[in-house]
Order: C-alpha cells, then sequence, then structure tokens
C-alpha cells in the first residue's frame, strides 16, 4: 500500500470524464489513501455525491455558504488537512479561475487557501485545450508550482474529435500521486549540459554578427532538468531573460568561447544543445571600431566558419549517454532534422520550424518533431515550459533505463 496513511482532497469537476474519478477513488482507497471529495455544481451534473461519497466512505463537500460544512471543518481546514490536493477532472473552467486566483465556489476557494502540492489532471475538447487562453493557463498555473499529469492524445466521448484532451487514466494519476509524495527526483545525481541563446560574433568592438534566439527554450529546459534534480551547467550566450533557479550558468559570447565552457563541463550524463550559435565569425575582428572613409567601399566581412559544439559534443571521448540537439529549420523540417541527427552524433534532434509566419523564434510556444534513432515523434503546439517538461521527463526515462 503505497499511498498508506496519505490523504487525498479530491476535487471533481464538471465533465465527462468525472466518471473516471469513481475508479480513481477506488484505486487512491485500495492503495491505501484516504479520500476526502469536493465536487464543484458541474461535476453533480455528471455523477452524484451519493455514489462519490460511497466510494470515498467519506463526506462528499459541494457548499461554500454552507453552515453545516462549515461547522464541520471549514473551507480553510479542508484546504490543509491534506498531503495532497488532486483535481481530476480539471475543466478549463477551473484552470482559468485558478490561474486567476478566483474564489467563487468551495472548489476554486480551497485552491486559493491550500499551501499543499496540487496535482492536476486537464480533461476537454481539444480545441479547448489547444486554445491559447488555456495555453497561457496552464503556463501560469505551472510557473505556480502546480503539476500537471496528462492530458492524454485520444478521441473524445462526447464529440468524436481527435487530439490531445482527454484525462489521464487513473493509474497515471495514481503513479503520478506516487512520484509527487514521494519526494523522488528522477534525475537526482545526474549530471546536465545545456546551451542557450544565440551567440555574438563580434565585427569590431562595437558591432556584431547574432541571430534572434532569445533564449526562452533553453532556458526552460535548464529549468525543467534542474527541477527534477539534475546537476545543470547552462552555457548561454547573451539574453535579456531571468536566469532559471538553481541552474549553474556560464556567460558567454562567441561560439568558440561557448564550446570551450561546453568541453570545459563534460562529462555529463546528458547534453542538450539549445543555442543557436552562429555558422560564422569575422575571420579577424577589427581592434578598433571601423570606420567610414568618404569615397572608399564599404569593408568586406572574411567569414570564417565556427565550431560546431553538437558535433563536438557528440564524437567527444566523454561522450554524455544522452546528446540532444534541435534543428532550426525554414523548409524541409524532417529530413533537414534526421541529417543533423547523423551528421553531429546525436540521440535525438528536436526539430522546429523557425519561419518567421511560425513566430516560434522569439516566442512563448513551440511546434516540434522529435526525430531519433527509431522514429519521429510529432509533438502538438504548446509552451516552450512545456516543451521543456516533456523533454526532462523523456530525458529522465532514458537515463533510468
Ligand atoms: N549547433 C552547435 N554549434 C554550431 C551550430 C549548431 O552546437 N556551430 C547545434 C545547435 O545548438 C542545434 C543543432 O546544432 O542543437 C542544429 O543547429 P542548426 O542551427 O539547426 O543547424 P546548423 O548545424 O547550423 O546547420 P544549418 O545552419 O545548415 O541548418
Amino acid at each position: 500500500m503505497t499511498l498508506s496513511g496519505k490523504r487525498i482532497l479530491l476535487i471533481i469537476s464538471g465533465g465527462i470524464a468525472a466518471y473516471k474519478s469513481l475508479d480513481l477513488i477506488r484505486r487512491l482507497r485500495e492503495r491505501g489513501a484516504a479520500v476526502r471529495p469536493v465536487m464543484t455544481a458541474g461535476a453533480q451534473q455528471f455523477v452524484t455525491p451519493l455514489a462519490v461519497g460511497a466510494l470515498a466512505a467519506s463526506r462528499v463537500y459541494t457548499e461554500l455558504f454552507s453552515r453545516e460544512d462549515e461547522q464541520d471543518v471549514g473551507h480553510i481546514r479542508l484546504a490543509r488537512a491534506c498531503d495532497l490536493v488532486l483535481v481530476a477532472p480539471a475543466t478549463a473552467d477551473l484552470m482559468a479561475k485558478m490561474a486567476n486566483g478566483h474564489a467563487d465556489d468551495l472548489a476554486s476557494t480551497v485552491l486559493l487557501a491550500t499551501d499543499r502540492p496540487v496535482l492536476v489532471a486537464p480533461a476537454m475538447n481539444p480545441m479547448m485545450w489547444m486554445h491559447p487562453a488555456t495555453r497561457r493557463n496552464r503556463a501560469t498555473l505551472a510557473a505556480d508550482g502546480i503539476r500537471f499529469v496528462g492530458p492524454a492524445s485520444g478521441e473524445m466521448a462526447e464529440s468524436g474529435e481527435a487530439g490531445e484532451g482527454r484525462m489521464a487514466e487513473p493509474v497515471e494519476i495514481v503513479a503520478a500521486i506516487e512520484d509527487l509524495l514521494s519526494g523522488a527526483k528522477p534525475l537526482a545525481g545526474r549530471k546536465a549540459i545545456v546551451t542557450s541563446g544565440p551567440t555574438h560574433e563580434p565585427i569590431d568592438p562595437v558591432r556584431y554578427i547574432a541571430n534572434r534566439s532569445s533564449g526562452k527554450q533553453g532556458h526552460a529546459i535548464a529549468a525543467a532538468l534542474a527541477r527534477l534534480g539534475a546537476d545543470v551547467t547552462l552555457v548561454s550566450g547573451p539574453v535579456t531573460i531571468a536566469e532559471p533557479a538553481g541552474v549553474r550558468v556560464v556567460h558567454v559570447e562567441r561560439a568558440e568561447e561557448m564550446r570551450d565552457a561546453v568541453v570545459a563541463a563534460l562529462p555529463a550524463d546528458v547534453a542538450v544543445m539549445v543555442a543557436a550559435v552562429a555558422d560564422w565569425r569575422v575571420a579577424s575582428a577589427a581592434g578598433n571600431k571601423i570606420k567610414k572613409r568618404p569615397g572608399e567601399a564599404p569593408p568586406p566581412l572574411q567569414l570564417a566558419e565556427n565550431p560546431d559544439i553538437l558535433k563536438t559534443v557528440g564524437h567527444h571521448a566523454s561522450r554524455p549517454k544522452l546528446v540532444i540537439g534541435f534543428a532550426a529549420e525554414t523548409e524541409n523540417v524532417a529530413a533537414n532534422g534526421r541529417a543533423k541527427l547523423e551528421r553531429k552524433g546525436a540521440d535525438y534532434i528536436l526539430a522546429n520550424d523557425v519561419s518567421p509566419a511560425t513566430g516560434i523564434m522569439g516566442g512563448d510556444h513551440n511546434r516540434v518533431k522529435l526525430i531519433g534513432r527509431d522514429g519521429t515523434e510529432e509533438w502538438p503546439e504548446m509552451g516552450k515550459d512545456e516543451v521543456a517538461e516533456r523533454l526532462a521527463a523523456l530525458i529522465a526515462a532514458k537515463l533510468s533505463a
């Protein structure tokens, strides 16, 4: 009984997936957990408090302004007298309320008043899950430290539409709770190197060649790996975003400096090369500012090729067990990505289309194809934080396999 003695406050909100909460309650109790249910008004349209209460062997809480409930435990005690608050299913509406700090019913009030870990299992129509408003809310909640399990892909019960949005299965939710409550960090004791941002290649002391990379994706990956317990060295080119917490940051400007910092950080268990390294540098940067001379032609820029850092790491004598790169493409994304996988000796390439119309470079979202030795997986468009979380989970799974 892995959840023996654990007290779970289960908030059920109003979606068709609420019927799965009945099975979830049974499984949690089988593992020794005590379940105290809170139901929203919407949830009661799908399953009855009677059924929920019978399976949980507990009173079901539904009202914020109920004299009886308040005299019994009260919403503040309800929010605190547990080891974990689980929201399953979490509707788009409840996520929106949580993200904005609403407290207009018992469920949202408990969520605002709790100081316990919160795990959310979203369930909604795929269009609602992909809507920018829901994406924003999810990112806000993740930044607030709220954990997610699912949703999974599949066909929707009501509409037959396919896509992401189906609630995670009760067994997965139970596994996520066990992970969360055990406090085990799957990457504890592992060393990771991440590169991020652009590089700046000087032309003279005041001018440089650069690119549009913001560092958002690389920084998010470094943060996600650190959250899973990895010892992370983030080698960052010049960026204006905040340094992620719990990460050692080495600041560099040029590709050659970035290469040196990465090689100095070896050995490591995993390297994720996310930086948009400038392919060329100015062969000999001027020591002084290059001046305009009236009547003379503009100065020619002689370029030299920069070291390929991913390739260096992929073929290094102390190559990390896992070497992962990105492929920034504007055409033939999959084919170019796979060619890079081979050429650079990587285990995975996350290929993305960085054409200006996609808004990926510099933006908060990404849409990647995960290209591995044994196939390609297409990830739906999601926040860069979410790409980072998924990749960190994949790294944890691969390193423990
Ligand atoms: N990369 C690197 N060092 C370089 C160039 C790229 O480490 N000098 C890494 C990037 O961090 C990324 C991967 O290689 O993980 C692919 O980068 P990308 O810019 O897509 O490819 P390039 O190798 O530069 O090839 P091309 O410009 O021809 O697309």
